[in-house]
């Protein structure tokens, strides 16, 4: 066995644990897309879909998509500096307005737009500030820069969504520039940023803010512009890095800044020149749902809301911890790992799905089950997963709180 063998056996001795214990959830094999979806033949209500205005399957938003393969086919052979095309730039153009910022660029993953966008903005002059709870992505383009030889920024870490933990770091920091990561809704565990506050404290630090609203974007403020919108900071936020992947039914990041920022970054960011273009499908997907959003995005984000405080009030008064939660995203507090792996099982058996979150993804003690509300599901499909879990959560002492005995028992 080579060591990469010994290296697999024991990083993955909890996967293994999980799979003979039939408790593994991860992977499943979708047999349709969407918030109603089918698994090994059954159908199945997903609740952790981000798909959060159910735009995805819009007819519209496939036709549009079936259009451009046939124009353009599924991809464009290189990276955007040689394969840019007029539906490319178009849509930027009208992302820029319709989020309202000077000037927009487009990625082939949020990921990449993040990666990217740190990469090409850090150096020995930055100190790179990340919120403790920071998305991958911003991780990732953090360490990244910081392993530039020569050329790394300093990186520091700040108490989770907290204000003074923040100015305690950029009073303390080393380097003149400041850049700090901050997120408009924190995907696991539903809670929006203090976007406000950091907009006040980066004026006075003289420190640019980033705020990635991935999961804002198209459910936050009355048009569903994001935080930005939602707690009135038009032109107080330079830079927001966003995605395709959640309202924008496919997969691309978004970049919105002024034309300097995006002129630097379209022209130096690795993650964007070397790699291939957004296929225009998918452009064309996201263009359509855009064009819903400019049409009717206020009455589309309207229904998300009452739907998410329709699930959220049935489901405080059984008794669940939401955590954090003061969004559509709202995780159900297991907190144990078995407690949380049986809930799943047991609700998926029943079609609703649920995926749990345990460790590393988060702290030990703060396992739950992903739980996102959208637009796409029914009031029957939000009565069925609130009387199950409801069941189940009586079952597996999620409510209550009791100790669930070992799997050994
Ligand atoms: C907060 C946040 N930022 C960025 C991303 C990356 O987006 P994408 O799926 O487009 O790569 C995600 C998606 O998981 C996310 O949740």
């Amino acid at each position: 066995m080579s060591w990469i063998h010994e290296k697999a056996y024991a990083e993955l001795a909890r996967v293994r644990e999980a799979k003979e214990k039939q408790v593994y959830p991860f992977f499943r094999e979708f047999e349709s897309g969407g918030i109603h979806t089918r698994v090994a033949g059954r159908d199945i209500i997903n609740f952790s879909s981000n798909d959060y205005l159910g735009l995805t399957n819009h007819p519209k938003v496939k036709a549009a998509a079936i259009a451009a393969v046939e124009k353009y086919a599924c991809g464009l052979s290189s990276s955007r500096v040689q394969a840019t095309t007029t539906e490319h730039v178009d849509l930027e153009r009208r992302l820029a307005k319709w989020f309202g910022f000077p000037d927009c660029l487009t990625f082939t993953t949020g990921y990449q737009a993040m990666v990217g966008t740190i990469m090409a903005l850090a150096d020995k002059d930055t100190t790179l500030i990340l919120d403790a709870y920071a998305h991958a992505c911003i991780l990732d383009g953090t360490f990244l820069a910081a392993g530039v030889p020569k050329n790394g920024p300093e990186v520091r870490f700040f108490n989770h969504n907290s204000p003074k933990s923040l100015e305690r770091i950029l009073q303390t920091r080393e380097r003149k520039n400041a850049l700090v990561l901050v997120e408009g809704i924190y995907s696991l565990d539903g809670d929006m940023g203090k976007i406000a506050e950091f907009v006040e404290i980066c004026d006075r630090y003289d420190a640019v803010l980033v705020v990635d609203d991935a999961h804002g974007s198209g459910t936050l403020g009355k048009n569903g512009t994001g935080i930005v919108e939602h707690l009135g900071l038009q032109g107080k936020v330079p830079i927001v890095v966003s995605t395709f992947s959640k309202v924008f039914g496919g997969i691309g990041g978004i970049l919105l800044a002024d034309e300097a920022v995006i002129d630097l970054v379209k022209h130096t960011a690795r993650s964007f020149l070397f790699s291939a273009s957004l296929p225009v499908p998918v452009v064309a997907a996201a263009s359509t749902i855009l064009t819903m959003l400019e049409d009717d995005g206020p009455a589309l984000v309207s229904e998300l809301h009452q739907k998410a405080e329709y699930m959220r009030t049935k489901l405080t008064a059984a008794g669940f911890d939401l955590g954090m939660s003061n969004t559509h995203i709202m995780p159900i507090m297991c907190r144990e790992e078995r407690k949380t792996l049986f809930m799943h099982v047991a609700l998926f058996e029943c079609g609703v799905l649920m995926v749990p979150i345990t460790y590393p993804g988060v702290k030990v003690g703060e396992e739950r089950l992903r739980v996102n509300v959208t637009r796409g599901h029914s009031q029957e499909d939000m009565d069925t997963a609130i009387e199950l879990v409801k069941t189940y959560g009586e079952a597996f002492f999620v409510l209550g709180g009791d100790e669930i005995g070992p799997y050994e028992g």
